[in-house]
């Protein structure tokens, strides 16, 4: 009798076993409109061994897809390319059905993992550069410290030119689509920005060395089988030069202005700093009320932008607590070669722009011209200095655009 779940074929040797989870809308501070899935793999050879596993509350949607392929307790291995738990939590249910030989990660993996589970695991760890016979299959390892945890490792399965890279190259898109090249192209750029802003992009210099010692590896890549998302397995180099220009993190025209409002004074000079952007050659110019935008939506137009322009009204001698909470967000995602300012209104004590423009410093933004406020409602003087603000900005973006594209 058939289980409600198969497994998806995806070569010779390998299956995907994972899980959709079509109704998450929320992943530890980012908003997933389109689900996600959790990518497990088997591989069949003289010895099976499962690729991670899922969130726990999808173990048994994995465990049917896994019987569909091969009775469950024949599965000798796992490997466990990153303890997260959307990837781990499946395993110690699979330990005690699967009854493998051994978990294989890497030794931050194997700290990790212990800390998570605190039981007995038949851990048995794996280094960068290391190659394993996996049952007359080869697999060999690179750790990716950061990318996304320190326990992070690629694993590359040579008989099928196949990289299983966790979290890299990955994107929370629930879909019935297992490959890439099914969907269309504009949703799979949009998730993949946004994947990256929201998960990878503190890390971009680690990306770029990967990349890098990947390269030089000479690794022939068919397949690249990512934990979250569709599957690469035509033109792998799609996702690889786009994690490769994101990682640079350089300067373009583009400018996002991110306010929140209370009685539409700082809306109405939000509206004045973005004609005045437009007028000084910064483009697209994108303007995002936080009343109206989830913080990780904010993060992906910083992705590529050059410009960060920040309004918030003063409450209560603070910033309003909206632009406190996506300033704390993307200060900790270390967006760089950026340059910006601040505006806002007040009542009587006005304390938010300065506050801004110390929030800006300290995330190394570069402020070619001082922060705006104004009382109450901004009159057309007010309104001309955000403008003026605005072209401002936009002139020291063109410049150091200009610079870069030499
Ligand atoms: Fe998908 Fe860092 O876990």
């Amino acid at each position: 009798m058939h289980g409600a779940f198969e497994a998806v074929r995806i070569t010779d040797r390998v299956w995907w076993v994972g899980a959709i989870d079509w109704k998450i809308r929320e992943f530890h501070g980012y908003a997933t409109y389109r689900g996600t899935t959790y990518n497990a793999f088997l591989i069949k050879a003289d010895k099976v061994t499962l690729v991670d596993t899922v969130r726990a509350p999808f173990f048994d949607e994995m465990l049917s897809r896994v019987a569909s392929v091969v009775d469950p307790s024949e599965v000798d291995y796992l490997l466990s390319n990153h303890a997260e738990m959307d990837h781990s939590g499946g395993i110690p249910r699979a330990l005690e059905v699967m009854r493998p030989e051994k978990v294989f990660t890497s030794p931050k993996g194997a700290e990790a993992l212990k800390a998570h589970f605190h039981q007995d695991l038949p851990l048995e760890e794996v280094r960068s550069g290391e190659r394993r016979d996996f049952g007359g299959v080869w697999l060999s390892f690179l750790e990716t410290r950061m990318l996304h945890w320190p326990d992070s490792m690629f694993a590359y399965l040579e008989e099928e030119k196949l990289l299983f890279s966790q979290d890299g190259f990955g994107m929370h898109l629930a879909s019935s689509e297992r490959f890439a090249d099914e969907i269309p192209e504009d949703i799979l750029y949009r998730e993949a920005a946004k994947y990256y802003a929201n998960i990878l992009l503190p890390f971009s210099p680690l990306v770029g060395r990967v990349l890098k010692t990947t390269k030089d590896m000479g690794l022939e890549i068919d397949l690249i089988a990512p934990d979250h998302g569709p599957l690469y397995r035509r033109q792998p180099g799609w996702i690889v030069d786009h994690y490769a220009h994101w990682a640079e993190q350089r300067f373009s025209k583009k400018a996002v202005v991110v306010f929140d409002t209370m009685w539409d004074s700082t809306a109405k000079m939000a509206r004045a700093v973005e004609e005045g952007l437009r007028a000084g050659g910064a483009a697209p110019v994108q303007v995002m009320s936080m009343g109206s935008n989830h913080r990780s939506d904010v993060a992906t137009e910083v992705l590529d932008a050059g410009a960060l322009l920040v309004g918030s009204p003063t409450l209560n001698n603070n910033i309003f607590p909206t632009m406190v909470d996506v300033l704390t967000y993307l200060e900790g995602l270390k967006p760089r070669n950026l340059v910006g300012g601040a505006f806002g209104s007040y009542g009587w004590s006005g304390e938010s722009v300065k506050r801004l423009e110390a929030w800006l410093e300290r995330m190394k933004v570069e402020l070619p011209a001082p922060g705006v406020r104004t009382q109450y409602v901004p009159d057309a003087e007010a309104l001309s200095q955000c403008h003026q603000l605005g072209l401002s900005v936009a002139r020291a973006l063109v410049e150091r655009w200009s610079c870069q594209e030499g």
